[in-house]
C-alpha cells in the first residue's frame, strides 16, 4: 500500500501560513478569503492607479480599480491637480465612465443622464422637478477617494483615510522607484497604453510569478530555445540563477520585494540577457499590486477569487529616439504580446495549471511550499532587509508576510 505523505506537523485548518512557510491552498481558492482581502489588503494599502504620463493634459482621465472598486483618475484642466473619484453614479450606482481613457470636460451617466463636471460635481439632473427644492446637488457629486498621493509621477490612492504617507509606505522600495523615475531624459512615459491579460486564477499567483527566477528556464524553455537559435549561444540564465552572487532576491519590508540583476550603481553593465528590453536592471514588487519587470510596468487587478486582469505597460523613456522606442515595443510584443512567448507560458503553466492543481483540496497536503532558501537568507544589519539567492522564495515570503499581518487585523466584519 502506498502511504499518503504526511504533512510535517498537524496544522489547524484555519492556519493559512505555517511557521515553516507552508501556504494553505485556501488563500488562492476561497471566495470568503478573497472578500476579506478586498477589505483588509486593498482597503488598507496605497494602490497604484495611474502614472502621470497617462493623463498628461487637463481633462485627461483614465479608469482604474482599487481592489474591485472602480475609480476615475482625472487631471483638472485649470490646476493640473489629480482627482481620484469612485466611478459610481450618485443616483442608482451605475459606473459613470466606461472608457479606459480619454479627455473630457464632463462625465454623463448613461442610465438616466445625470451629468458630473470634471471634478465630479453634479451639474445636471434631467427632469429635476422630480426632487424637492431642498435637494442639494452640491452634495451629490462623485465621491472622492479619501487619500491620493503622487510619488515621482506614480499616482497612488487609498481607501484608508488614516494610512501613513506614501513615501513612508513605499519605504525601501523608493530607491528602486527613483531609478525608474529617472530613466531616459525625463522619466518613463506610458504613452503606448497597456496590453491586458485576463487569466483564470487568483491575483496572488501573478504577484508570486513576477519575481521568480526559479521558474524561468523551465516555464519559458521554448523562449530560451528560440533565443539560442537566433544568437547561436545558450542563455546564461541558469548559470546566473545558480551561481551569480549579484543576482539576489530581497524582502524590502512592508510587503515590497526586489530581485536585482546586479548593483544599481552598475546598472549599465548588468543587462540580464533574457532577450527582453533591459531598461530596468531589477524586478520590483510594490505591495500589493504594482510591479516592474524588464521594460514594463505591470498592474495586477483582482476581479474575483479566480479571475485576474493584468495590465502590462511598456515603459518608453521620455526623450528616447524613435528607434529605441520602437525596439522596446517590439521586444515587448515578442515576449508578452498575444502571440508572444512569455505571458502565454505563465498563464498556462503558472496560473491555469496551478489553479487546477490547487483544486485538490481534499488532500491532507493542501499546502504550497514557500520555504525555498529560508535556511540561507541573510538579514542586512541596519536595514532589516532580507537577502536571498536568485532562485529563493524571499520575494514571495516578503509579500505573504505583509499579507498575513494585514489579514490578521480585524476589520469589524
Ligand atoms: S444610475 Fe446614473 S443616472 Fe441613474
Ligand atoms: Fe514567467
Amino acid at each position: 500500500m502506498i502511504e499518503e505523505n504526511a504533512v510535517p506537523t498537524p496544522v489547524d485548518k484555519d492556519v493559512l501560513i505555517t511557521d515553516d512557510w507552508r501556504v494553505s491552498g485556501r488563500i488562492y481558492r476561497e471566495a470568503s478569503i478573497f472578500e476579506r482581502e478586498l477589505r483588509r489588503i486593498y482597503g488598507r494599502t496605497w494602490v497604484f492607479v495611474a502614472h502621470e504620463s497617462e493623463i498628461p493634459v487637463g481633462g485627461d482621465y483614465k479608469t482604474a480599480y482599487i481592489g474591485r472598486q472602480p475609480v476615475i483618475v482625472s487631471r483638472v484642466a485649470d490646476t493640473g491637480a489629480i482627482n481620484v473619484m469612485f466611478n459610481r453614479c450618485r443616483h442608482r450606482g451605475s459606473a459613470v465612465c466606461q472608457r479606459e481613457f480619454g479627455n473630457t470636460s464632463f462625465f454623463r451617466c448613461a442610465y438616466h443622464g445625470w451629468t458630473y463636471g470634471a471634478e465630479g460635481q453634479l451639474v445636471g439632473v434631467p427632469f429635476d422637478d422630480g426632487y424637492p427644492e431642498a435637494f442639494d446637488k452640491s452634495a451629490m457629486g462623485l465621491t472622492h477617494v479619501p487619500r491620493v498621493e503622487v510619488y515621482r509621477g506614480f499616482v497612488f490612492a487609498s481607501l484608508d483615510p488614516a494610512i501613513v504617507g506614501l513615501p513612508e509606505y513605499l519605504g525601501n522600495a523608493r530607491r528602486y522607484l527613483d531609478f525608474i523615475a529617472d530613466v531616459g531624459s525625463g522619466g518613463p512615459e506610458l504613452a503606448s497604453r497597456a496590453q491586458k491579460v485576463v487569466y483564470r486564477g487568483n491575483w496572488k499567483l501573478q504577484i508570486e510569478n513576477t519575481i521568480d527566477p526559479y521558474h524561468f528556464s523551465f516555464t519559458h524553455k521554448s523562449w530560451l530555445d528560440i533565443l539560442k537559435d537566433r544568437t547561436g549561444t545558450s542563455s546564461p540564465w541558469v548559470k546566473n540563477v545558480r551561481t551569480n552572487p549579484d543576482w539576489r532576491g530581497m524582502d524590502l519590508g512592508n510587503g515590497h520585494a526586489v530581485h536585482e540583476y546586479g548593483p544599481l550603481e552598475r546598472a549599465g553593465e548588468n543587462a540580464h540577457a533574457i532577450g527582453i528590453g533591459e531598461l530596468i536592471p531589477f524586478n520590483l514588487n510594490v505591495f500589493p499590486s504594482l510591479a516592474f519587470v524588464g521594460a514594463h510596468l505591470r498592474l495586477v487587478v483582482p476581479r474575483a477569487v479566480d479571475e485576474t486582469h493584468v495590465y502590462l505597460y511598456p515603459i518608453l523613456p521620455r526623450g528616447a529616439d524613435a528607434e529605441t522606442r520602437n525596439r522596446i515595443l517590439r521586444d515587448h510584443e515578442i515576449f508578452y504580446g498575444p502571440s508572444g512567448f512569455g505571458s502565454t507560458d505563465d498563464v498556462e503553466v503558472g496560473f491555469d495549471r496551478v489553479t487546477n492543481g490547487l483544486e485538490a483540496s481534499a488532500s491532507p497536503n493542501d499546502w504550497a511550499l514557500m520555504s525555498r532558501g529560508l535556511h540561507r537568507e541573510v538579514v542586512e544589519p541596519g536595514t532589516g532587509i532580507r537577502i536571498g539567492r536568485s532562485s529563493d522564495e524571499v520575494p514571495q515570503r516578503a509579500y505573504l508576510r505583509r499579507w498575513l499581518e494585514l489579514m490578521e487585523v480585524e476589520d469589524g466584519c
